[in-house]
């Protein structure tokens, strides 16, 4: 039997920097994956050039149980701090949109960053190994996998959540957590494309490609971006964001011009160009083959009154839709709920109730927004276990 003094479930971004911190203390340290490789999401991540952080990073960012939870960590390490790793590493990067950073070349960059800093510090990574048990005892747990056991001090789980299992997602974490009896909030996909009902979808499907900026609102909730329609249904960052505040039943409000007031311009070009054909005056402002589906009429804007515009322009800003269901793990990015924020340490990540057992990472009931969050999230509660385990 190997004994180590911490053992960390998981070598995706917040095990790996978990054992980057731990390894500077001089701790000795284990990563084990069930994958053939550490960091598969990583590398799938933000198109393949990883969206390693946001420069704009709040705790409103972010979903759960215990809104206040995330903050503790999240002050204590900043995109600044990430974003100085990754000048350390001379990896270049760029602001996309919305304080997003992603990797000029590629999301190899960052494992390759993370990889290296494990080897800094003598931090092991072992692939394929299944894990078989996990036993309390008294200094701490002795972990069997299918390659030996091992007994160790402190055990953090930083295997994730259910999004993507093609990718090494499984429900080990919550496993674990209901092992040693702590609760874990119902989880569902979060970040993930909507499909629709088979009429609308057949109604629709003229339109997978297009894509417009659009304001979308449920339960009190709106993310002002980019929408795409689908062949399943409705993606684009602007749907992925609201996916994760809808609720199964709930009916989305999508106003497809947000920024303009669209009877105010068509009763201007009904004043100067009362010829005009609708069509030609909305061209300008919508995709064509959205307006060919949309539009029931396309006369002389003279011939329409006041009443039908209102209509028109109604249908535009204050579209509603009910989504059929979203797509699931099988394409989410992230995963919400997972264990109770309220059963861990704020400051630690230690469980309150088993003492040297950790959690990390998306495995708690903490998601963030599209846009660089949720590795926010993971650097931060890594870091944040790392100084103590
Ligand atoms: P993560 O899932 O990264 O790692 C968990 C590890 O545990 C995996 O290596 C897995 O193999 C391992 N594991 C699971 N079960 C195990 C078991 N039973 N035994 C042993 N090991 C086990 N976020 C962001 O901020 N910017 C972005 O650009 C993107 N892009 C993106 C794209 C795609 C396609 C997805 C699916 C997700 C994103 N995300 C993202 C979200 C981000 O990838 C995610 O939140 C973090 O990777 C979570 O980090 P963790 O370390 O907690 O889990």
């Amino acid at each position: 039997m190997q004994t180590i003094d911490v053992l960390i479930i998981g070598a995706g971004a917040a095990g790996l920097m978990c054992a980057i911190e731990a390894g500077k203390r001089g701790r000795s340290v284990l990563v084990l994956d069930h994958a053939n490789k550490p960091g598969k999401k990583i590398l799938m991540s933000g198109g393949g050039r990883c969206n390693f952080t946001n420069l704009k990073v709040s705790p409103d960012n972010f979903i759960s149980h215990n809104p206040h939870f995330c903050r503790s960590a999240l002050s204590r390490y900043t995109p600044s701090d990430f974003i100085s790793l990754v000048e350390k590493h001379a990896i270049p990067y760029h602001e996309k949109t919305l304080g997003q950073l992603f990797c000029d070349h590629k999301s190899k960059d960052i494992l390759n960053l993370l990889l290296t800093e494990c080897h800094y510090v003598s931090a092991n990574v072992q692939c394929n190994t299944e894990i078989l048990s996990i036993k309390k005892n008294e200094p701490g747990f002795q972990v069997t996998t299918q390659q030996g056991t091992y007994q160790t001090s402190s055990l953090i789980i930083a295997t994730g959540g259910l999004s993507i299992p093609t990718l090494g997602a499984s429900a080990f974490g919550y496993k674990v957590a209901e092992q040693f009896g702590i609760k874990v909030w119902p989880t569902r996909a979060g970040l993930v494309p909507f499909t629709l009902h088979e009429p609308q979808k057949k109604y629709f499907e003229s339109l997978p490609g297009v894509a417009l900026n659009c304001e979308v609102s449920v339960q009190k909730k709106s993310f002002l971006e980019a929408m795409l329609f689908t062949h399943r249904g409705l993606s684009g960052p602007a749907m992925l964001q609201i996916s994760s505040y809808w609720q199964a039943g709930d009916t989305l409000t999508v106003n497809l011009l947000p920024k303009q007031d669209l009877l105010a311009l068509l009763q201007i070009a009904k004043n100067d160009k009362p010829n005009s054909s609708l069509k030609s005056v909305l061209q300008p402002l919508f995709p064509k083959r959205l307006l060919e589906i949309w539009l029931n009429d396309n006369n002389a804007l003279q011939e329409y009154s006041l009443k039908a515009l209102q209509k028109i322009a109604e249908s535009f800003h204050s579209w509603q839709i009910k989504p059929n269901n979203t797509e699931g793990y099988r394409t989410a990015e992230v995963t919400l709920g997972g264990v109770d924020c309220d059963e861990i340490s704020s400051k630690t990540f230690e469980a309150i109730n088993v003492s040297n057992l950790y959690f990390i990472g998306e495995v708690l009931d903490v998601s963030g927004w599209l846009g660089g969050y949720n590795f926010q999230w993971a650097w931060a509660s890594g870091f944040a276990a790392g100084q103590v385990v």
